[in-house]
């Protein structure tokens, strides 16, 4: 499929507003990795943030989920300004996946998607010591759903597999998993496909999709353009922490600037080079390509 159908068949993005984040700046001594960058997205909407290494794109998701406390800046989830805690944003329904994979390596596939489910019940400490009869329930209940999620995201045969001998895109899929183990409304997903091969990548695609089919919005963190631009309804790229272009992904895709962004523009002596190349190809266009004029002569 290429890009361009995706993009026509996907639904427009029409629902009311899940997260806002606005004027986000964070600075790390003298360096300013993310520079007032804001963001909406809507409910069921995939936006896609792109930027070469170094943008800030990671460091804003750290922003967004409590990871950082933005130096200025605020970001609010479904009407309510966010407090810059982990816990806090995962309980109002926002969950994200690790550029650098973060799994508990041993335990099993399972186990650590019910982790994820922790914050969703109300079991205090006592009663997961005591093991009583609410703790049973809540653990079964975590079982059946981590089970379900895992068969979601195509890891339904490797639920008792320790997640440290899982392949590398089976642990990306199995962090998708936790995080969707939360209860979610909104996703984030930092570097979904990286190291996969592209089956896998296409694959990962369609379960973003399907994430989206639930009703979920996605904000996904990619270099793969072919996977970003044929799956996001909306893309930001960031450059030097700041926001160089947001837009419908055939608009961003053939941006000028994005384009210089990721391969950069020729200094003056390549420029210069160049010119001087081409100038050497049509003298050469001038003779025929390959003749012996001593042996035409003869
Ligand atoms: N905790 C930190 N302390 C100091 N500098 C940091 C910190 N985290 C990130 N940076 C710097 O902020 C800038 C943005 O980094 P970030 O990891 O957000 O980029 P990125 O767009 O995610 O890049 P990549 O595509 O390589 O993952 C970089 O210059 C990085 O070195
Ligand atoms: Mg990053």
């Amino acid at each position: 499929m290429t890009a361009t159908a995706t993009v026509h068949d996907r639904p427009s993005a029409t629902g009311k507003v899940v997260l806002s984040a606005r004027g986000v700046t964070m600075r790390f001594g003298g360096l300013t990795a993310v520079n007032n960058v804001d963001m909406t997205v809507h409910e069921g909407e995939i936006v896609g943030l792109i930027g070469p290494n170094g943008a800030g794109k990671t460091t804003f998701f750290n922003c967004l989920t409590g990871l950082y406390k933005p130096t200025e800046g605020e970001v609010t989830f479904e009407g309510t300004v966010l407090p810059p805690k982990p816990t806090a944003v995962v309980k109002a329904g926002m969950a994200r996946t690790f550029q650098n994979i973060r799994l508990f390596g041993n335990m099993t596939a399972l186990e650590n998607v019910m982790v994820g489910r922790y914050c969703r019940t109300s079991s205090m400490a006592i009663t997961s010591i005591v093991r009583g009869p609410k703790y049973r329930r809540e653990e079964a209940d975590s079982r059946a759903r981590g089970q379900q999620l895992l068969e979601f995201v195509g890891l339904g045969s490797m639920t008792e597999h320790l997640a440290r001998n899982l392949p590398y895109g089976d642990q990306r899929k199995l962090e998708i998993a936790r995080a969707l183990a939360t209860d979610p409304k909104l996703v984030l997903l930092d570097e979904p496909t990286a190291g996969m091969n592209p089956q896998e990548t296409m694959a990962t695609r369609d379960l973003i999709f399907k994430i989206r089919d639930q009703g979920l919005a996605v904000v996904v963190i990619e270099h793969d353009m072919r996977f970003i631009f044929s799956l996001c309804d909306r893309v930001l790229c960031l450059v030097r922490g700041e926001t160089l272009i947001e837009g419908l992904p055939a608009e961003v895709q053939s941006d000028h600037r994005v384009i210089e962004a990721y391969i950069g523009t020729p200094d003056e002596d390549e420029e210069e080079a160049v010119a001087e190349a081409h100038a050497h190809d049509s003298d050469a266009d001038k003779a025929p390509a390959h003749v012996d004029t001593k042996e035409e002569q003869a």
